[in-house]
């Protein structure tokens, strides 16, 4: 290359030093792992931590684990030898990485617990959330609203199943005592009935949120507890594709096509497409948003002080102990969606939009 030539490029580089352009990758490597690809919750949340650290000049390396725990800690391990500079971790099992964690704080590497809290080990640094137990606050004030529980008494109860989490995600734990400590008033007084009497987390529990086992166990509780008169009128659902499958399943035995059955009001979580487009027809009656845009971004400002060595300030550090110690930790708003509010939360915000909803 001539002089002048390479004279030209180094001042054009400098040029834009100064400027302050900031190159790919130069301002160090991110690891981020997500459980699976196969929700669509994680997607936009790998999507929205990718391109906000991109933005600030960091390299990602972002990872899915297929839901698959021995590819999670394969990855993670992959990722400690690579040399990435903080770890941003969504667990499968929320306590089955200690082995990683503590190989990342052997190597001096910020771990941050990303929406579910990596339980029982002392080596993970912060967690960025939702507020979990208001989140199945809100899912016990759908059921309250949906069913207007508060017109309901012992003689004339309303009936409901319930549904929970995955027994390995520490969410689930949250979910299920906030929406029932909002539900207890109406089963003291008799007002709500289940059934089955499947009530624990432990019985009513959802295997990696597999929305087909949920589907099968509401067929088998159909069949067992529904084939006389009894009427199912709701179910605790915490998330959208168990509130989806479950509607199926009573679809399949006559919900909503038989008079005096109607289908069943049942809630949700993670704002899906198709549970949006299942509201707007008035089958699904309301979903939680937990905007994973606000959930990404805070991810992102958060590895951005660390990587700047400072500090971060005005964590919460009582609500969240993961066993091992108490986790400082960031907690996000969510907000409850129904018909009513899928334009102005929804739509005219960008979360999803009218060509996603089929509108
Ligand atoms: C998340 C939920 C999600 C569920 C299934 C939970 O840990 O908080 O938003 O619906 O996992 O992926």
């Amino acid at each position: 290359m001539h002089w002048a030539q390479r004279f030209f490029m180094a001042a054009a580089f400098l040029s834009f030093v100064a400027a302050g352009v900031v190159f790919p990758g130069e301002k160090g490597s991110i690891g981020v792992i997500m459980p699976t690809r196969s929700e669509e919750r994680w997607i936009k949340d790998g999507n929205a931590v990718k391109d906000g650290l991109e933005k600030l000049g960091y390299d990602v390396d972002l990872q899915y684990s297929d839901d698959d725990i021995a590819t999670q800690t394969r990855q993670i391990d992959d990722l400690i030898t690579k040399g990435v500079q903080v770890l941003v971790i969504a667990s499968i099992d929320g306590s089955a990485l200690s082995n990683q964690l503590e190989n990342a704080a052997a190597a001096r590497i910020p771990v941050i617990s990303y929406d579910r809290l990596l339980m029982q080990s002392p080596n993970v640094d912060y967690y960025v959330s939702f507020d979990n137990y208001k989140v199945g606050g809100q899912m016990g004030d759908i059921l309250i609203a949906g069913l207007k529980l508060d017109q309901a008494t012992a003689a004339k109860p309303v009936i409901i199943e319930l549904f929970a989490g995955s027994p390995d995600d520490n969410n689930s734990v949250g979910f299920y005592q906030g929406a029932m400590d909002k539900l207890k008033p109406y089963f003291d007084k008799g007002a709500l009935r289940v059934p089955s009497g499947q009530i624990d987390r432990a019985v009513i529990g959802t295997l990696r949120w597999d929305a087909a086992e949920a589907q099968k166990r509401m067929e088998n509780l159909l069949s067992a507890y529904y084939s006389g008169n009894e009427v199912l009128n709701g179910i605790l659902s915490p998330y959208d594709p168990i509130s989806l499958s479950t509607l199926e399943a009573c679809k399949a035995v006559g919900y909503g096509s038989t008079p005096g059955k109607p289908l069943p009001m049942v809630g949700g979580q993670d704002c899906i497409v198709a549970s949006v487009k299942s509201i707007l027809a008035g089958e699904q009656y309301a979903t939680i948003l937990k905007d994973t845009r606000s959930l990404g971004a805070a991810t992102v400002a958060l590895v951005d002080t660390l990587m700047q060595g400072k500090k971060p300030v005005g964590l919460d550090t009582a609500s969240y102990h993961n066993g091992a110690k108490i986790v400082p930790s960031l907690l996000l708003d969510s907000v409850i969606v129904t018909k009513e509010n899928v334009q102005k939360d929804v739509i005219d915000t960008g979360y999803h939009t009218v060509e996603e909803l089929g509108l």
